[in-house]
């Protein structure tokens, strides 16, 4: 279908939107970005139909402070400052893209938006309501699937990074929204439950309804992949 859409006129693809989310639309605004991030857009950023309705599931009261975990070059955050009054950070550690992502808020002259350059290690989950992840450290276990060698990666980091964000988020009040888009949602406590899904399951809203157990968390850490998203990793798509 990507291939049928990228063929036929650009104005007749206006509103069609592939199954995955990838459309025509995303084409034009990934233009604010350098060729290199550009070309890694369809398999690490988040679409923009999608990060519309991501913004949508997450901010609930005006100035609303949302974290996009990783956010590379800023495209959920980009998207959903212009659509919502939610006030939004990303954290990435490849300065690359913060670079990016900073130069396109510029650009499209966003404000109530930072980025930050740093590893998600450091953040300080307490300054924010609500938070995004688009797989933000799956490539930890991915070998083939990597944006650059920038910046070391290992299964190992992968467990660290998922436990440190699992815990974040299980002392955040109850009540708490969470939106992820596809993989297997490992970060997620299990004091959250998926409230609803969009794009094929891909797309998920989870709110905190529990209190968080450390105890229970390890336990499912220790085991295995919790699998509890539907489509898991993407392929890339050519
Ligand atoms: C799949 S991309 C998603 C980008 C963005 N959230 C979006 O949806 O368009 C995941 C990003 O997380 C970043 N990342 C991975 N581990 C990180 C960490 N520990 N701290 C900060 N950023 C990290 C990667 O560099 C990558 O840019």
């Amino acid at each position: 279908m990507m291939n049928t859409m990228r063929s036929g006129s650009a104005q007749a693809c206006e509103d069609i939107q592939d199954p995955e989310g990838f459309s025509i639309e995303d084409e034009k605004f990934d233009l604010i970005y350098p060729a290199q991030i550009r070309k890694l857009s369809s398999i690490f950023w988040t679409p923009v139909a999608v990060a519309a309705a991501a913004a949508k599931l997450l901010v609930t009261a005006p100035s609303l402070r949302v974290l996009d975990i990783g956010c590379g070059p800023g495209k959920f955050c980009l998207v959903a400052s212009s659509l919502t009054d939610g006030r939004f950070t990303g954290v990435e550690q490849r300065s690359e893209l913060v670079a990016a992502a900073r130069q396109a808020a510029t650009d499209l002259h966003l404000s109530d938006i930072e980025f930050l350059h740093g590893n998600v290690m450091d953040v300080a989950f307490a300054e924010y309501d609500a938070f995004y992840l688009f797989n933000p450290f799956e490539e930890n276990m991915h070998s083939g699937y990597k944006i650059d060698g920038a910046i070391p990666l290992s299964p190992a980091l992968f467990k660290t990074y998922t436990a440190h964000v699992s815990t974040q988020l299980g002392t955040k009040p109850l009540g708490t929204r969470v939106v992820t888009y596809a993989g297997y949602a490992d970060d997620i406590p299990s004091c959250y439950d998926c409230e609803s899904t969009l794009f094929s399951d891909d797309l998920k809203l989870w709110i905190k309804n529990r209190e968080f157990e450390l105890d229970i968390e390890r336990l499912k850490l220790g085991v295995s992949r919790s699998h509890r998203g539907t489509n898991g990793w993407h392929r890339p798509r050519n």
